[in-house]
């Protein structure tokens, strides 16, 4: 090898990025030459259009693979995102840095690259995308769910006698040609009146499973338990996705909402959201969770004992909403 070959090795492997670290390794050049071996021209001729191609040949998967097609749409639009936008070097640190603090953040408890997707929309899409037709459209998951909530009776109260407007939630759970399904497991959680959720109070010696519920549907598909209507709350906004709000000039507001997992045998669970007529945020939702479709009104209780429901509490208010569940498949 000529001595301008390790000249020019060494000029690469001792190129330093932004923050003053190498970006070129031994590895990666040894790596590099292996991949593209004898057919190296591939990788001699390269520039910025065909560089789109090179990558992609360089992962062997296998052919017509959800995995390739998905890799290689990946690769094709963050490739013409670079070059339609023509992405600098400091942009491009910077969103690596992003990323990284971002995983600087995350703990088992919190899950800021979810936070992220939320935010810009990448969840809601998710849910949509997915939501069955006839169903009830899906809604955000979020960070707060807890498998192995108690198991409550029907007509219980989830309050634990928490301050705040006591509401009877009831409806029935049915197939998308509204048949009753009884036995139809309906999983609850929820923030109090002050908007937060007792996991996050754990230190304050709040119970983390308090405010949530697994009820079962009785034989006509009806659910009902009463509970404290919750309040608005923020997003987490103290890290890297509070940056990006902020730096967006947006809030971090939720409207009040009730979370559900919804599921029945032989029918394609739901995960979503209950909302609340004229309540605050419902049209600046921080992660897109609102559709016209989960918004529920909230009456007076003064017609209750028509509804015939045994009861723990008598609640204050009436807020009534039915779940359909499509066949799984
Ligand atoms: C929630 O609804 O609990 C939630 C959703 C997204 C981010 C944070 C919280
Ligand atoms: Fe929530």
């Amino acid at each position: 090898m000529s001595l301008s070959f390790f000249a020019l090795r060494n000029f690469l492997l001792l190129s330093k990025n932004m923050d003053g670290s190498r970006f070129w390794s031994s590895q990666y050049v040894a790596g590099s030459e292996r991949a593209f071996g004898a057919g190296g021209k591939l990788m001699r001729d390269i520039n910025e259009f065909t560089i789109t191609n090179a990558v992609k040949k360089t992962f062997k998967t296998e052919e017509g693979s959800r995995f390739e097609q998905l890799l290689h749409s990946f690769l094709d639009h963050l490739h013409d995102f670079t070059r339609e936008n023509q992405i600098t070097h400091e942009e491009w640190m910077g969103v690596l840095n992003f990323l990284y603090d971002c995983g600087q953040i995350s703990t088992p408890e919190r899950h800021e690259f979810i936070l992220l997707s939320d935010v810009v929309g990448f969840s809601a899409l998710v849910d949509m995308i997915n939501t069955r037709g006839g169903a009830t459209e899906g809604s955000n998951l979020g960070p707060f769910y807890l498998d192995e909530a108690p198991r409550k009776t029907l007509g219980a109260d989830l309050s634990d006698d928490r301050e705040g407007v006591c509401v009877l939630v009831h409806g029935k759970v049915t197939d998308t040609l509204h048949n009753p399904l009884g036995g139809a497991i309906v999983d609850t959680w929820q923030a109090d009146a002050a908007g937060t959720y007792p996991i996050q109070e754990q230190e304050q010696g709040q119970d983390k499973f308090d405010l949530r519920g697994v009820f079962e549907t009785d034989e006509h598909g009806r659910y009902y338990y009463t509970t404290v209507l919750p309040k608005p709350y923020t997003v987490p906004y103290d890290g890297p996705v509070g940056k990006l709000l902020r730096a967006g000039n947006r809030h971090a507001w939720r409207p009040a909402h009730l979370h559900y997992i919804v599921r029945a045998p032989g029918m394609s669970s739901i995960t979503t959201e209950i909302f609340f007529e004229n309540a605050e945020y419902l049209d600046n939702d921080a992660v897109f969770g609102v559709r016209k479709s989960l918004i529920a009104k909230l009456g007076p209780a003064k017609d209750v004992d028509v509804l015939g429901y045994k009861l723990d509490k008598t609640p204050d208010a009436i807020c009534e909403f039915d779940f359909v569940l499509a066949p799984e498949g």
